[in-house]
């Protein structure tokens, strides 16, 4: 009996608050989904951190990039002309030192360039194109994971409406709650507008000191009072709410991103002692794609 094939499940990393940890959090989740899927991840912010990261002009001619950018930049969706994503399987592959190699990934660039990113979609009426574009690229990936940019807006709201789930990245640090309620206040604003219901959301805790008495409260917070705020409000419905295992400060480096490797590599090619992150975020990986 041939299998029946699901549809791309679509999952937005997604805060208003700046620095939390999204593209991160994007990076390391396509990584870790495209050991066995085909992944296609879509950089849809301006300030493009992902697109440096992935560092696309390390594999490829300057000349051949540059004309492929400018034909397939994301922002068209918002004219509604069709854009193919790039096929980054090799260049993932021959970052990594890893025993597992990734199966199949695609990425969609930041075309960059903030301020016109943010103009793009000013106009009404364009709050679906993501997701039209999304539905009509959907059959064609196990899971499409967005990249957000952080301020309210237009091409924000394209975000929230594109997504079977979403991914909430809140540190674990003061005054972190305040912020996440509002997210949650503007996420019930704009699927008021709209009849859709996510599946899940997931909420990640971020930049975690299991030392840090404060973290440990914050944490406590977001699994309870946090919780019940989003349970109280009108978009959730049958949406299931999920807290995930926190992302450790300490898995995160900085110098990860200097020398443009993603967590997983750089721990498995220079700080093997740290293997235990690798396993969490795999734990964390099939909590997901156990609730899809
Ligand atoms: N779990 C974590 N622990 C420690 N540091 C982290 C963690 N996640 C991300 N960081 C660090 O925090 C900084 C911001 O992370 P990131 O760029 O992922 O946030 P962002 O939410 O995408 O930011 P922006 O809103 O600007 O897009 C980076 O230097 C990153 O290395
Ligand atoms: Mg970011």
């Amino acid at each position: 009996m041939t299998k029946l094939k699901l549809s791309g499940f679509a999952i937005a990393v997604i805060n208003q608050k700046g620095g939390v940890g999204k593209t991160t959090t994007a990076q390391i989740l396509a990584r870790e989904l495209a050991k066995d899927n085909k992944v296609l991840l879509i950089d849809f912010d301006g300030q493009a951190t992902l697109t440096e990261l992935i560092d696309l002009y390390e594999h490829y001619e300057k000349e051949d990039l540059d004309s492929y950018l400018e034909s397939n930049s994301i922002l068209k969706i918002f004219n509604r002309e069709s854009i193919s994503p790039l096929d980054i399987t090799h260049t993932a592959n021959a970052k990594s030192k890893r025993n597992v190699q990734i199966n199949e990934l695609h990425f969609i660039p930041s075309p960059g360039n903030i301020l016109s990113f943010t103009a793009e979609a000013v106009s009404g009426g364009k709050d679906l194109l993501l997701k039209k574009y999304i539905n009509s690229i959907k059959h064609e990936y196990d899971y499409i994971v967005i990249d957000s940019l952080p301020s309210v807006s237009t091409l924000f709201k394209n975000v929230l409406l594109a997504a079977d789930s979403l991914i909430i990245p809140i540190q674990t640090k003061t005054n972190a709650i305040a912020g996440a309620n509002e997210f949650i206040k503007v996420v019930d604003e704009v699927m008021g507008d709209y009849d859709l219901e996510y599946k899940n959301l997931f909420i990640l805790p971020t930049v975690y000191n299991s030392q840090r008495r404060n973290d440990n409260d914050v944490l406590a917070e977001i699994k309870t009072s946090y919780l019940d705020f989003i349970a109280s409000r009108e978009f959730v419905g049958q949406t299931k709410t999920l807290v995930l295992e926190p992302i450790p400060e300490r898995a995160v480096y900085s110098n990860a991103q200097d020398v443009r490797m993603n967590v997983q590599d750089y721990i498995e090619s220079f700080d093997r002692g740290k293997r235990d992150v690798l396993l969490l975020l795999e734990k964390i990986t099939k909590n997901i794609k156990k609730n899809r």
